[in-house]
C-alpha cells in the first residue's frame, strides 16, 4: 500500500495503550527485514532515515528503498525522517517521500529551539506532513553527534506544555533518562517524569533510545503514554554481528547473497521482538 502518515497511526496508538516501533534503516537488506517482521505480525511500521543514512547513502536513495518496499506490502508503514537538524534536510526528506519528520533543536536554547520549531512544523503542515520535536536534550551517542551526560537535559511537564502550544508540532520527544546508544549500562528511565508529562500533553509520546531498554521498562514507558519507540544501535549491531558469522561460511565460497540474507533474517527476528514488547503485533487494521 502507499505510504501511511504518522498521524494515521500514532494518536491511535497511544489511545489503545501500544507503541508502533519506529526502526532505523541502513541497506535494502534492513528495510526487507522490518517489513518482513511487520507483515509476520501484522503490526503497522514506522522506517526512519536517520543521518547516518543519509549521509552513508543519500535521503533520496535510503527513501526508495522504503517507497519502494512499502509499495508491495499489505501493512501500514510510515517514511520518518529522524533528528534532521534543518530546514533544508526536512526539505529534502520532504521531496523524497517522507510522511512524516522530526526536527532536532534540542541542542538550541529554548527560544531558538521554539522559534525554529514553529517555523518547520508551519512548511510541513502545508504539505500535510506531521512534526516530531524534541524537548530537554537526551544524552548518548546518535550518529555523527555525542551528548555526554552532564549535558544531558531532563524535560519537564510545563516545558512540554509550553513547547507543544508555542510550536503547534505534533509528535512530542521529551527527554526522560532515555540514552541513544548502547554500552552506557542500563539507562533509568524516569517513568513519574513521562507520567506527569502525559497528563498534561495529549499527542503521542516518543521514547527515543529504545536499544537495550528491557520489556518491563518498555512496558511501564508504553503505559505511561509512548506511542513511538525509536530503535537504531541495536539493529545496526544485529546486522554486522550476524554477517560477521555468516561471512565465515560464505565468504570462502566467493557467495555475498547468502550472507546477506542471513544478517537480514537476524535482523527481522529483533524487530519482531521488539514488536512484541512494543504490543503493536495485530494492529496493522486499527
Ligand atoms: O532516533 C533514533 C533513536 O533514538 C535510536 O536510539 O540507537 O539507542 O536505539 P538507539
Ligand atoms: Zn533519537
Amino acid at each position: 500500500m502507499p505510504l501511511v502518515s504518522a498521524a494515521q497511526v500514532l494518536p491511535q496508538a497511544r489511545r489503545r495503550g501500544y507503541a508502533v516501533g519506529a526502526f532505523s534503516i541502513h541497506t535494502p537488506e534492513m528495510v526487507d527485514a522490518v517489513f518482513a517482521a511487520g507483515e509476520r505480525l501484522q503490526s503497522p511500521l514506522i522506517l526512519q532515515v536517520g543521518r547516518r543514512a543519509v549521509q552513508q547513502s543519500g535521503v533520496e536513495e535510503a527513501c526508495a528503498w522504503v517507497r519502494r518496499r512499502a509499495a508491495r506490502s499489505p501493512v501500514p508503514a510510515v517514511l520518518h525522517l529522524d533528528h534532521a537538524l534543518d530546514l533544508g534536510a526536512i526539505l529534502r526528506g520532504l521531496r523524497a517521500g517522507c510522511t512524516s519528520v522530526m526536527y532536532d533543536g534540542s541542542d538550541l536554547p529554548l527560544e531558538e529551539n521554539v522559534r525554529r520549531t514553529s517555523e518547520i512544523v508551519a512548511t510541513c503542515h502545508a504539505v500535510d506532513v506531521p512534526v516530531e520535536a524534541e524537548v530537554g536534550r537526551m544524552s548518548g551517542v546518535e550518529d555523527d553527534l555525542t551528548v555526554e551526560e552532564a549535558e544531558g537535559r531532563l524535560a519537564t511537564a510545563e516545558l512540554c506544555v509550553r513547547f507543544v502550544q508555542e510550536t503547534g508540532c505534533d509528535v512530542l520527544a521529551p527527554a526522560v533518562g532515555s540514552v541513544h546508544g548502547l554500552g552506557q549500562g542500563v539507562p533509568h528511565l524516569r517513568l513519574d517524569l513521562l507520567t506527569s508529562i502525559a497528563a498534561v500533553v495529549d499527542l503521542p509520546l516518543v521514547l527515543h533510545g529504545g536499544s537495550g531498554l528491557d520489556p518491563q521498562q518498555l512496558a511501564g514507558a508504553i503505559r505511561a503514554g509512548v506511542a513511538k519507540v525509536n530503535v537504531d544501535t541495536e539493529l545496526r549491531r544485529t546486522f554486522v554481528q550476524a554477517l560477521g558469522q555468516a561471512l565465515e561460511v560464505f565468504a570462502p565460497r566467493d557467495d555475498p547473497r547468502p550472507a546477506l540474507l542471513a544478517a537480514e533474517s537476524a535482523v527481522a527476528e529483533q524487530v519482531a521482538l521488539r514488536i512484541g514488547h512494543f504490543g503493536s503485533a495485530g494492529h496493522a487494521r486499527d
